[in-house]
């Protein structure tokens, strides 16, 4: 594809990322949620970004509602568009991340590199990987939105862990089993990491 904004310059801010950090109280980062659909993830994001919100954090939720409707209306959920659909959520992010805020991203995120491709655009430390690991039986009771049934009898192609793949987290800063716990205690283990690595200043 290549850069079509080459002549494009960048311009340097008046208000360095250093000064927008210092004035939040809070180191920035992504928290990164990723899962299986009916994980959780949206469930658990919203909990730790209202905690966040609750002690005085600036913080943001980006997740399916206000992305895939909007953002990345033009995506469906080939290979192809999941890469699109991570890539600009990564964009985002590192925006979020610039201005001095703690964002969390709430997408199934299925492939290990495009997550990876996101965390090594950041710095060491902005990129908090949260996998919300609830079996696919689970998920599948679950079914908010009956979608795995309707992926079952076919009439939803390319449905992740049915006829999609979803490479798991190799190392993630968080390991959330939603299936073990309830959501508070889930939000907690977030909020912890963040605390035992100095986020929250
Ligand atoms: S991805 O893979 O990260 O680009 O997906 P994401 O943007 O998170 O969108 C997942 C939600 O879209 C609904 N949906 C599907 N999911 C998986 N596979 C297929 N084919 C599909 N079609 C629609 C589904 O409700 C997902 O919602 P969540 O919140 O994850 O349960």
């Amino acid at each position: 594809e290549g850069d079509k904004s080459s002549d494009v310059i960048w311009h340097q801010a008046s208000v360095s990322h250093v000064e927008r950090v210092a004035s939040n109280g809070h180191r920035p980062g992504v928290l990164w949620f990723t899962g299986l659909s009916g994980s959780g993830k949206s469930t658990v994001a919203n909990a730790v970004d209202k905690m966040l919100h609750d002690i005085g954090c600036k913080t943001y939720l980006l997740d399916g509602d206000n992305v895939r409707h909007g953002l990345n209306g033009d995506l469906g959920f080939s290979d192809e568009d999941r890469v699109e659909n991570i890539r600009r959520i990564g964009e985002v992010s590192k925006l979020f991340v610039d201005a001095g805020q703690l964002v969390s991203t709430a997408f199934i995120s299925p492939f290990l590199v495009d997550r990876e491709l996101v965390r090594n655009q950041l710095q060491e430390g902005e990129f908090v990987e949260v996998f919300i690991d609830t079996p696919i039986e689970i998920c599948e009771l679950r079914d908010p939105k009956g979608l795995y049934k309707k992926a079952r009898a076919g009439e939803i192609k390319n449905f992740t862990g049915i006829d999609s793949a979803y490479e798991i987290p190799v190392n993630p800063e968080v390991h959330v089993k939603t299936a073990e716990q309830s959501v508070e205690a889930c939000a907690k283990q977030v909020i912890d990491y963040l605390k035992g690595s100095g986020y929250l200043l």
